[in-house]
């Protein structure tokens, strides 16, 4: 195999270090954006004369015949070559010959990657962006059947007071909001130029850098050629992005897994996203929720490989940085796939109402609601924290709830007690009250939903 640099060398690479060199088998991917670069390049270099209408035109229609016959299956990749640049290079030149020579004027291979990857990227996120947002669209339809549908909500996985399934289920809609805005954000630094900056000092070449930006659709061009070719920031902030989505993800699905179980029995899964056991007959496992928050440790892990990559790199390129594709790809297609299988679980579950109400019934979830009502009375908060304290106790020893106590126990707490007490903390009122911006009452919950409907409405 003859290398791009075999001028400068007396001999060949040797076989295994030309396999281990190589990174065709995961930069293969961007051979669409490659030749989309290629292209673009080819075009400024004869509209600014640097090199002829005529080879230029060569170029055009080698790189578009490849183009086509990469899709249509009848050009195969090489993957003995060192990679996809060199691959695609080659193989204009023994289409074209001499004209093929041209292309690579004015540019590296370090800009022609940091290019290549910026495009591609800026696609994965557009698509993972699209399944974001179809998920929180699909969460906000659940979330509206259940705005009335009682559990308790946990701290420390202990209940603690009572809420909605519906307000549960918006907790999430905030996350995957912000989720969706980090996309965005990282979108705009993802689309920077690097083209143009050559190995890293840019050229003496009358390139125009502006032009290319335009054909390309580029909302900026890097400033700074040494930067342009060193910088992977961009690949560290969409893992960043994509590790958080899946910590959302693992969350929600371990919650899932949670309520499925005996213990709590708040849902069901569909039979289309649950496995059996293969010796206990009676087993229906939540395997794909578990799945999801097991490759989230996968996504964890290509955050950390690429952060620990760049942190000793000197400028410009080296390397190092071919090993920022395989991580990034990696993570875009598992989050892909979860996200995938995420919504359609989700929208499937049975929600078991009455699991919910009965365990909203136990564990004392009213009891700040029994200290409000003295507060309310007049009795400073702290006192009411601790009488009510007390008398969960007593209801723990004597075995009662705070809503079948009778009056008269209460009343042996505190005079402040009468019969308006037992509405008062009823469940249904005790969600209802919480009507606060943001809280768990119907109002508003609907209020979240609708915050929510009209963020999916600017969604583009
Ligand atoms: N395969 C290389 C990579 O992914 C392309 C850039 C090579 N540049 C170089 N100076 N060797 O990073």
């Amino acid at each position: 195999m003859t290398m791009l640099w075999a001028g400068r060398f007396a001999k060949e690479l040797d076989s295994i270090v030309a396999d281990f060199n190589s990174s065709i088998k995961f930069d293969s991917r961007m051979i669409e954006q490659d030749i989309i670069g290629s292209l673009a390049h080819a075009s400024m270099l004869g509209e600014t004369g640097i090199i002829s209408m005529l080879d230029q035109s060569k170029i055009t229609s080698g790189l578009s015949d490849i183009l086509l016959d990469i899709k249509s299956g009848k050009l195969a990749i090489d993957y003995t070559q060192e990679d996809i640049h060199t691959f695609v290079e080659n193989e204009l030149i023994k289409r074209i010959g001499d004209a093929g020579k041209k292309l690579h004027t004015a540019r590296s291979r370090n800009d022609q990657v940091a290019l290549d990857l910026r495009l591609t990227l800026k696609q994965d996120i557009k698509a993972i962006y699209q399944k974001v947002k179809y998920l929180l669209s699909e969460l906000v339809e659940l979330a509206k059947e259940y705005t009335t549908t009682i559990m308790p909500g946990y701290t420390h996985l202990q209940r603690a007071q009572p809420t909605t399934f519906a307000h549960h289920l918006m907790a999430y809609s905030s996350m995957f909001i912000r989720d969706i805005e980090r996309l965005k954000d990282c979108y705009k630094r993802t689309d920077v130029l690097p083209l143009g900056s050559c190995a890293f000092a840019g050229t003496t070449y009358p390139i125009d850098r502006s032009l290319v930006a335009q054909k390309l659709n580029f909302e900026q061009i890097a400033f700074n050629s040494m930067d342009a070719v060193s910088d992977r920031d961009f690949v560290i902030e969409l893992n960043s992005c994509l590790s958080i989505i899946m910590m959302h993800l693992s969350r929600f699905c371990e919650e899932i897994i949670l309520w499925s179980s005996w213990e709590f029995k708040f849902i069901e899964l569909d039979d289309g996203y649950a496995t059996g056991s293969s010796i206990m007959p009676q087993k229906k496992n939540a395997d794909i929720a578990e799945l999801v928050r097991g490759k989230t440790g996968r996504v964890y892990g290509n955050l950390m490989a690429i952060l620990t990559v760049m942190k000793g790199l000197p400028l410009a390129y080296n390397k190092d940085m071919q090993e920022d594709k395989e991580c990034v790809f990696d993570s875009v297609k598992t989050v892909s796939a979860c996200l995938t299988v995420f919504a359609p679980m989700l929208c499937s579950i049975k929600v078991n109402k009455e699991a919910m109400a009965k365990a909203a019934e136990r564990g004392f979830i009213n009891a700040t609601d029994v200290a409000d009502y003295l507060t309310k009375k007049g009795m400073p908060f702290r006192d009411a924290y601790k009488i009510t304290g007390q008398i969960v106790a007593y209801c723990i020893e004597k075995n009662y709830t705070l809503n079948n106590l009778p009056i008269e126990s209460y009343k042996s707490f505190s005079q402040l007690f009468a019969s308006d007490l037992y509405e008062a903390i009823d469940m249904k009122t005790c969600v209802e009250k919480r009507n606060s911006f943001g809280a768990t009452s119907k109002s508003s919950v609907l209020e979240q939903i609708k915050i929510v409907k009209d963020f999916l409405d600017k969604m583009v």
